[in-house]
């Protein structure tokens, strides 16, 4: 599994990591196991929130990292309406309660919300100072609000920016990866596999995926993940409550797509123009 450095972390992260939204609903046993075995193959970086079934999803974490927990690159998110100073603080405390652990290894504000940024990146300071959080980011931020944190924080303090990225919704490309490029800012791409809209085979970018898949014995889906990170500031976190997924995804971080493979899947899923505003899920 290809590691990289995350943002200006000192810390070099799977460029496939493993998303845990409404891993609360699968069977929780097998769900479990799944996160687990995702470990084992190196998908260590582990994506959850307090969001995720009202804290449940947390609690699988907590129940899969157990005794791990020096392996895994752990992220949850706070919501925007308790990104307050205080109440990201607060917030903080109760994901690390239901994680069962005693830091985050980065703290997310899940999205643009009311509370001043100001506000919530004093916190995250504060929780760095503590030692409850080794970095923080951000999730859905389009460049002006991006702008904003830097003018807050200054270069140098933003982690990531999580986002909205799959083949057929690759509107981060127009503004926000060049930005985040620039500014040594990691893109994670959440619902790599656009939340179960997958393309199928009988379309026309199926069976370009199929034919590059098949050059290099791989899947569909391992082709799919290996282009979103073809750049050095690129993670994908496809979430997979099942073994044989798992297994699957973890097959992507070694693959290696040729020039010409990552020229056809772009003329393939065309990037379309440029949003009025950032797509978010
Ligand atoms: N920051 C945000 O606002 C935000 C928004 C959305 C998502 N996220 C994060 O990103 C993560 C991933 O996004 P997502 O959950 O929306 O969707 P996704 O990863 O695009 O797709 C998940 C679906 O794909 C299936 N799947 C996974 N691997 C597969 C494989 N190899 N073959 C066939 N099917 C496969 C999963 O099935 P099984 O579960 O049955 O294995 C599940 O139904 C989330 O879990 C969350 O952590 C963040």
């Amino acid at each position: 599994m290809e590691r990289r450095w995350f943002g200006t972390t000192e810390i070099q992260v799977p460029v496939i990591g493993q998303g845990t939204w409404y891993i609360d609903s699968a069977d929780r046993r097998s769900a479990i196991a799944a996160l687990r075995r995702g470990l084992d193959l190196g998908l260590t970086h582990i994506d959850t929130a307090e969001m995720y079934g009202s804290g449940a999803a947390e609690e699988v974490v907590a129940e899969a990292i157990a005794g791990r927990r020096e392996e895994v690159f752990l992220v949850s998110k706070v919501l925007p309406q308790n990104a307050s100073q205080k109440g990201t603080l607060a917030a903080c405390e109760r994901s690390l309660a239901r994680l069962r652990t005693d830091r985050l290894d980065c703290y997310l504000l899940h999205w643009p919300g009311r509370h001043p940024l100001g506000e919530t990146i004093a916190a995250f300071e504060d929780l760095k100072r503590a030692g409850k959080i080794s970095s923080w980011g951000v999730s859905n931020f389009d460049v002006p609000d991006l702008e904003t944190v830097i003018q807050i924080a200054g270069e140098g303090h933003l982690a990531c920016n999580q986002v909205l990225y799959h083949l057929q919704e690759r509107a981060i490309e127009h503004a926000v990866i060049p930005w985040c490029e620039k500014h040594s800012v990691a893109v994670v791409a959440y619902s790599p596999f656009g939340h179960g809209r997958f393309p199928t085979p009988r379309t026309s970018g199926g069976r370009v995926l199929k034919q590059i898949a098949d050059a290099h014995q791989a899947t569909v889906r391992q082709v799919a993940l290996q282009f979103l990170v073809r750049r050095s500031i690129l993670f994908a976190i496809p979430k997979a409550a099942r073994l044989e997924h798992i297994a699957e995804n973890a097959g992507a971080g070694d693959l290696h797509l040729t020039e010409a493979e990552i020229t056809q899947i772009d003329q393939a899923f065309p990037l379309g123009s440029r949003p009025g505003h950032l797509p978010m899920l």
